[in-house]
């Protein structure tokens, strides 16, 4: 993946659902969306709008009525659930809105989940899994149960799993919704850190919060699967996160946008 060919591409991509009643409705209608190597997109909008869905596509593990996604030069869209099985292994570091751990693994087996589906041997995972739970303040709670955590704590178990051996594309659907600021903070930095035209991991992040949103280079805005609306933060200047006058512009647009 060289120059400023996309990492993640999405064109004419719906997806469809039954409404109940007979009807088709759309859940998402991107006509384009394309997203750099080393760009965080944060996707905002109200609840329904498709955010979720959004992600569930560019992860494989929805598939879309009709369009073609494209991932790290690969053509999401046309796998089969055998070949999106592998891609979200190889290329994809989830975080889910309902965290997903397996409650039949410890914290730090949870963190390293890709490493052990795979099939490495013994416990060369460990000292990576270790390093990231350190940096989200569960070191001592590697060893415990994902039913002996908080909430905030089990998504920082959920972050830390989606980040754990460095994906090419990182999906977080609401990573901060059970978090103290604290920790908050904590989780976008490291999320940030993970993404960057140094590590060519780009990432879409979806958010109800303007200050999680701040951290983004770009924020789309969905309504009812449309993108209506755009705000470029970092086109010609390193993001600047934790400034206060940069998150004022995120919220000052939030409220023009009325989201
Ligand atoms: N399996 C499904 N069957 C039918 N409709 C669905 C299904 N999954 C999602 N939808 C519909 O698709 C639309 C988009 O849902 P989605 O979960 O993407 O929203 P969202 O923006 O993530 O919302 P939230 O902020 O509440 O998480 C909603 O109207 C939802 O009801
Ligand atoms: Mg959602």
């Amino acid at each position: 993946m060289t120059g400023n060919f996309p990492a993640i591409s999405l064109k004419n991509v719906r997806r469809h659902y039954d409404d109940g009643a007979g009807n088709e409705k759309a859940a998402l209608d991107i006509v384009e969306l394309e997203i750099r190597p080393g760009e965080l997109v944060a996707v905002i909008g109200p609840s329904g709008s498709g955010k979720s869905t959004l992600l569930q596509l560019v992860g494989g593990i929805d598939s879309p009525t009709a369009g073609s996604i494209d991932v790290s030069g690969l053509c999401v869209s046309g796998m089969d659930e055998k070949q999106k099985t592998i891609f979200r292994r190889e290329n994809v570091g989830f975080i889910f809105q309902a965290f997903h751990l397996v409650p039949s693994m410890t914290v730090v087996e949870n963190v390293a989940l890709s490493s052990i589906v795979s099939g490495q041997r013994g416990l060369r995972w460990r000292p990576d899994a270790l390093v990231l739970l350190d940096q989200l303040g569960l070191f001592e709670y590697a060893d415990r149960f994902p039913d002996q955590l908080s909430g905030g704590q089990r998504q920082r178990v959920a972050v830390g799993r989606a980040l754990f051996g460095t994906p090419s594309v990182v999906l977080a659907d609401e990573p901060t919704g059970s978090l103290d600021s604290k920790n908050r903070d904590i989780v976008l930095r490291l999320i940030r850190d993970a993404i960057g035209d140094d590590s060519r991991t780009s990432g879409l992040m979806a958010t109800h919060d303007p200050h999680a949103a701040s951290y983004a280079d770009r924020i789309i805005a969905l309504r009812d699967g449309k993108i209506i609306d755009q705000l470029h933060l970092t086109l010609n200047a390193p993001h600047q996160e934790g400034d206060s006058h940069h998150d004022e512009r995120v919220r000052s647009w939030f409220a023009a946008t009325s989201l």
